[in-house]
């Protein structure tokens, strides 16, 4: 088989050399081609010069798959963090507007003000805090503003740390709850009053 090997198509060689016409010898393999003529190399180097790719073992695809899923991972994690900060930031710039005194006793209840609480105490207080059911990590905040001042909510707010070592109440507080309190991405004078406001507000009925 030298001479005449033709290819026809991408998929069909023929050898003129045998028959004088084209007999059809099949598709176009790399055994037949390489057999073939200095035609049949380009036709080697053209259609058949890289092996063909093996399937991805199982490893592989399981390997991509891994890292398909913590590429999305990682986006959707970014996402959420670049949305809470953006949150966040929003809350503090409408918190900005209020001041920070401590309510007088009986003041009434600022429901845009408390509005803004609920948002605090769900971002940083629900994991551990209930306000109606029981105790979780820590005691349910349910009647809280009747039992303390605002004063010392605010305190214990914003320096969780400081009031367990110093104040007795929270001392105690601690000693029953076995965990120190703290407020995931810290708070400000302005969360604090926003969060006691909507304590208020729970408190009242609201
Ligand atoms: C990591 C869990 C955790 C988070 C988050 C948390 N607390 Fe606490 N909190 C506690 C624990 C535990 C105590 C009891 C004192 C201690 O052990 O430090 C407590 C005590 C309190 C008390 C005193 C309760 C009482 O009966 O006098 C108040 C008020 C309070 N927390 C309010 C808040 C507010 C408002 C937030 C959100 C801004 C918050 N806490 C976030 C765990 C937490």
């Amino acid at each position: 088989m030298t001479g005449d090997m033709v290819r026809l198509s991408p998929t069909v060689v023929v050898d003129k050399s045998r028959t004088g016409s084209a007999t059809y010898l099949g598709p176009c393999t790399r055994s037949n081609v390489a057999v073939g003529t200095e035609q049949d190399a380009g036709v080697r180097s053209g259609v058949n010069a890289l092996p063909p790719r093996p399937p991805p073992s199982r490893g592989r695809r399981i390997g991509a798959l891994a890292t398909g899923l913590a590429v999305l991972v990682s986006v959707a994690l970014g996402a959420w963090l670049v949305a809470r900060d953006a949150h966040s930031r929003s809350l503090d710039r409408s918190l900005g507007a209020y001041a920070v005194a401590p309510p007088e006793a009986g003041a009434p209840i600022d429901s845009a003000l408390a509005d803004l609480g609920a948002r605090v105490f769900e971002a940083g207080c629900a994991a551990c805090h209930g306000i109606t059911s029981g105790a979780g990590v820590g005691p349910s905040l349910a009647g809280v503003t009747a039992r303390r001042s605002p004063e010392w909510l605010m305190a214990m707010v914003l320096r969780p740390d400081s009031m367990t070592t110093s104040d007795p109440v929270a001392r105690s507080l601690k000693a029953q709850y076995g965990v120190q309190m703290m407020v995931p991405g810290g708070t400000t004078p302005q969360r604090a009053r926003a969060v006691l406001e909507f304590l208020r507000r729970v408190d009242g009925g609201g």
